[in-house]
């Protein structure tokens, strides 16, 4: 008898034991706004209660160690990182009501030392970008981290990830055709700075039409860019890449989206995975590019995000993944710009056209802030010039004007130096609600002129004195465009000379902000120019 009380107690142990016990899988969905993603944690709760695992969800994390101390658990995981390098991040969780609540943190790992985004000073050059690091925003991830809730699916002991294949190796691409797109640097808008993971069908529509009633549309903005998190969870039973919820029917918002004399873009990557953790392109290239095609889709940002999990992140091997799609795209039967995201590491320059790119970043992710805006625009942007032409664009990333965390003074120079420079002009504020200030920013029909001049030259910094800098960038009708910026954190008098920048004599001039004609100078032109602001003007020929 005595036996069986203990047998009975002894059981009831271990099933109470059981029922604390964490082993098994927990799955639940990765987002409230789409069905894109499915999360699932793989947990195994040793008898010491030391948990180990896995994380599948926007990648694959592998938990190295993990507790459970007064029902709260932690997990402590490795991360594949973007550039073949892995992170280390923190996983929290709760039990409650049976569910797994499991907060994950912001992808990019946050800023620790030495991997702030390419936008802040100090970064490393080819750091990956940390859009995650951007107060508020995180790729797919909304806003900051997130807390999801799983259910338990099983109780059994996970079984371990397979292996990771070898990385792929490929050789240096034969050079694709060029596509004849993109003959002045592109203009539009881009869903990620503002939205993130909540651009939608219906946003994408109500932006179209604010394109047109705003006055972007015939200032010259054209497209209309969907950028990560409109992927489905998974193919189709051909392997045919599928939207989310958020997006019902691609084609019929391209057939809205043109009907407004406005063009579409989309986003991917050449990985398995898209930054936020959606599909990817990866052994689908040219199946992608006939479904953007047959959906009327113009341009494609393909971004390099989990490619750096299967390929072997050398020059040679990016290059042959970018030409794949550049290949793919040619085939597609449609014309598409081809805009190519690998943060601009190894040397992207030199061979970003060759694989009929239109236009390639040229750094990690940019923030609205004044130091990463200006960190990007005059500290990372010289040498790089030499790339840019007809038909091919280094690319600063997108325009946070109109977001809020600059000045107008600050948003004034950030369009003024982009302008300088040639690049793509992708407005990335909410242009259903622009306030007048911005709206003038962005529809300086003068200072655009300036960046779509063509056939286009990308400025250069000719004059850098501490905080004062002079850009200039010489221009088809003979003329130059001018920039003296100040850096600095008072009003100073900034003096641009003619012998910096190449030109000779009495000369008009035109001042493209206050759209005034100043008359003409001899050998140099001066101004007072606001702390981080700029005087903008034409040398007329
Ligand atoms: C990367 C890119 C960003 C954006 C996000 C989307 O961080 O650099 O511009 O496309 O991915 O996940």
């Amino acid at each position: 008898m005595k036996w069986l009380t203990f047998c009975a107690a002894a059981l009831a142990c271990l099933a109470a034991a059981h029922a604390q016990s964490l082993t098994g899988r927990w799955a639940g969905n990765g987002s409230t706004t789409d069905n894109g993603m499915e999360i699932v944690v793989a947990l195994n709760q040793g008898a010491d209660g030391r948990i180990t695992g896995y994380v599948l969800g926007r990648s694959q994390d592998t938990i190295t160690d993990g507790k459970i101390e007064d029902g709260k658990i932690t997990l402590e995981a490795e991360r594949p990182g973007r550039n073949g390098d892995t992170q280390k991040v923190t996983y929290t969780a709760v039990i409650e009501d049976g569910k797994l609540k499991l907060t994950m943190p912001m992808f990019g790992g946050g800023r620790g030392p030495g991997r702030g985004p390419a936008g802040t000073p100090g970064a490393a050059p080819g750091t990956p970008p940390a859009a995650a690091a951007a107060p508020g925003r995180s790729p797919g991830g909304g806003r900051g981290p997130q807390v999801f809730e799983l259910a338990r699916v099983s109780t059994e002991v996970p079984k371990p990830l397979p292996p990771k294949p070898a990385a792929v190796s490929l050789s240096f691409p034969a050079p694709v055709k060029s596509n004849g797109l993109a003959k002045t640097p592109p203009m539009g808008w881009n869903s990620w700075n503002k939205f993130s993971n909540r651009v939608s069908d219906q946003m994408v529509r109500e932006m179209a039409d604010a394109f047109v009633k705003s006055g972007m549309r015939d200032a010259g903005y054209i497209y209309v860019n969907i950028d990560d998190t409109w992927e489905g969870a998974h193919r189709d039973a051909h392997g045919n890449i599928t939207t989310n919820n958020k997006f019902p029917d691609m084609k019929a918002l391209a057939d809205y989206v043109h009907s407004k004399g406005l063009k579409l873009g989309i986003y991917s990557s050449p990985g398995p995975k898209t930054c936020a953790g959606y599909e990817g392109s990866y052994q689908h290239e040219e199946q992608d590019a006939k479904t953007y095609a047959s959906w009327g889709i113009d341009y494609l940002k393909y971004d390099w995000c989990s490619a750096s999990q299967v390929y072997d992140n050398t020059q040679a091997t990016m290059a042959a993944a970018y030409a794949k799609m550049g290949e793919a795209l040619e085939h597609s039967g449609r014309n598409i710009v081809y805009s190519l995201c690998q943060y601009g590491n190894l040397d992207v320059g030199e061979w970003g056209a060759r694989v009929s790119g239109n236009l390639w970043r040229t750094t990690g992710d940019i923030r609205d802030t004044w130091a990463s805006m200006s960190h990007i625009g005059f500290d990372l942007q010289p040498g790089r010039e030499k790339y840019a032409g007809t038909g091919h664009w280094n690319d600063p990333d997108m325009l946070e004007i109109g977001n809020g965390g600059m000045t107008e003074i600050e948003y004034q120079t950030h369009m003024s130096l982009w302008s300088l420079l040639a690049a793509p002009l992708l407005a990335g504020n909410d242009l259903r609600d622009m306030k007048p200030e911005v709206a003038a920013i962005l529809m300086n029909k003068e200072v655009i002129a300036i960046d779509q001049d063509s056939p286009g030259k990308q400025g250069v910094r000719v004059a850098k004195d501490g905080d004062q800098e002079v850009w200039a960038k010489p221009l088809a009708d003979g003329g130059y465009a001018v920039g003296l910026f100040n850096r600095g954190d008072a009003a100073s008098k900034i003096t641009a000379k003619w012998s910096d920048i190449g030109v000779t004599g009495t000369r008009k001039l035109r001042d493209l902000w206050k759209h005034q004609d100043l008359g003409s100078m001899s050998d140099s032109f001066s101004a007072e120019v606001p702390s981080h602001g700029v005087a903008l003007v034409k040398i007329v020929k």
